[in-house]
């Protein structure tokens, strides 16, 4: 059985669903269920019994420990994190307290159960850390992308907690054996993203009749994965990554702010034209720039390719599509998200 941390929100949502589409090994998920997590993305599997939801906070190592046993896990995939960077500008203790304190208690409790296996379990067993590519710092626009040998060179509060986690988990492995992997992937899209995150968010206010704000000059580069690649990739690692090591993952695609939002428009404008006539690009507002904001992300994915043979199945064409399609047949999920909590952020964040 594998224990999957932060398996409600985003991404661990999306990897939970696809671990039981493609196989049968149970999952017990962790997750504290902060305005983030959601248990509604897994309703599929209520009566599912190779699915078990376990709600706490991963910095409760008593608990933890005692879920590992219990479940006799074998692997650890390790999603739960605050994994806003604005949020963490306005208000970086929550980074500091889940994404450090928290990734330190679960190797720890990882750690202690691992002693307690037969040595045989012992090897077989893996903490798979899932960080990120901003850890990195920012790139100049003819730099190469990131290759898994940088330096760590974090730029927000998010950033600099994720890169303390990944030294945590890589000493862990150093100094105690514990057999971690490190994933540090590139921006995700996809079903189930929160709408505070850029493609959501325009999505969303696309929808209603608001103004798509992006940030500064909108020439800041991202490199888009659609969020099935970034879980597939870390199956892989799971399955042949080498402890110890750790692997970068992207979609080999670089876009700037503006061009996907003028995508977004695009699709929206075919598949559910405005009231009214025009674009959606009308609704393109330029707001003031985010603090510190990193100029330009690329992944180097490479090793993983060469190594594991993984690839990204999607473009940015297909996948983006698929997101803008989900998201219009969805509309009942964003509305039960889009909380008081959520509004209230809205209002802090771009003004009322
Ligand atoms: P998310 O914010 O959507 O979900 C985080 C989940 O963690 C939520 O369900 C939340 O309730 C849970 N959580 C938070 N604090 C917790 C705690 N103390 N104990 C237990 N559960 C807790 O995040 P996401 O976008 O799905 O990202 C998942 C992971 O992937 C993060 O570690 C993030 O750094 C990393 N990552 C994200 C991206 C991306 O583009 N979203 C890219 C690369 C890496
Ligand atoms: O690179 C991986 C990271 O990608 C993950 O580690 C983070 O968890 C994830 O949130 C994401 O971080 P970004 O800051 O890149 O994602 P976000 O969607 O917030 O912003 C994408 C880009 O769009 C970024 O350059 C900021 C810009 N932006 C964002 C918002 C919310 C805007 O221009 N306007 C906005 O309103």
């Amino acid at each position: 059985m594998i224990l999957v941390t932060g398996g409600a929100g985003f991404i661990g949502s999306n990897y939970i669903l696809g671990w039981l589409r493609r196989g049968d090994e149970p999952v017990v998920n962790l997750d504290i269920l902060t305005y983030a997590g959601n248990p509604a993305n897994l309703s599929a599997l209520v009566a599912d019994p190779r699915y078990a939801f376990h709600r706490g906070d991963i910095c409760d190592q008593e608990m933890v420990e005692s879920l590992l046993r219990q479940h006799s896990i074998r692997a650890v995939i390790h999603f739960a994190a605050e994994s806003h960077v604005d949020r963490s500008i306005h208000g970086p203790d929550a980074f500091v307290q889940t994404n450090v304190v928290g990734t330190f208690r679960l190797l720890e409790a990882a750690r202690r159960h691992w002693l307690t296996l037969p040595v045989q379990d012992r090897d077989r067993f893996r903490f798979l850390h899932v960080s990120t590519d901003e850890v990195y710092g920012s790139l100049a626009a003819d730099d190469p992308p990131f290759r898994e040998t940088g330096r760590y060179e974090p730029n927000s509060p998010y950033s600099a907690s994720k890169a303390a986690s990944d030294h945590l988990v890589r000493s862990y492995h150093h100094t105690y054996g514990l057999p971690v992997v490190t994933t540090n992937c590139s921006n995700n899209y996809g079903p189930f993203q929160f709408p505070e995150k850029l493609i959501p968010l325009c999505i969303h206010n696309a929808l209603s009749g608001k103004p798509l704000p992006i940030y500064g000059d909108g020439r800041q580069v991202r490199d888009w994965l659609y969020v099935e690649d970034h879980c597939t990739a870390i199956e892989r690692v799971l399955a042949a990554g080498r402890p110890g090591e750790t692997y970068n993952i992207g979609g080999w695609n670089e876009q700037a702010n503006i061009d996907v939002v003028r995508v977004l428009c695009g699709i929206l404008d075919e598949e559910r034209p405005r009231v009214g006539g025009g674009s959606y690009a009308d609704q393109i507002t330029f707001v003031k720039d985010r603090p510190g904001h990193d100029r330009r992300y690329a992944i180097d994915a490479r090793k993983i390719e060469e190594q594991l043979g993984w690839r990204p199945a999607d473009t940015f064409a297909t996948g983006i599509r698929k997101t803008v399609r989900w998201y219009l047949e969805h509309g009942d999920w964003v509305a039960s998200v889009v909380s008081g909590g959520y509004r209230e952020w809205i209002d802090r964040q771009y003004g009322r």
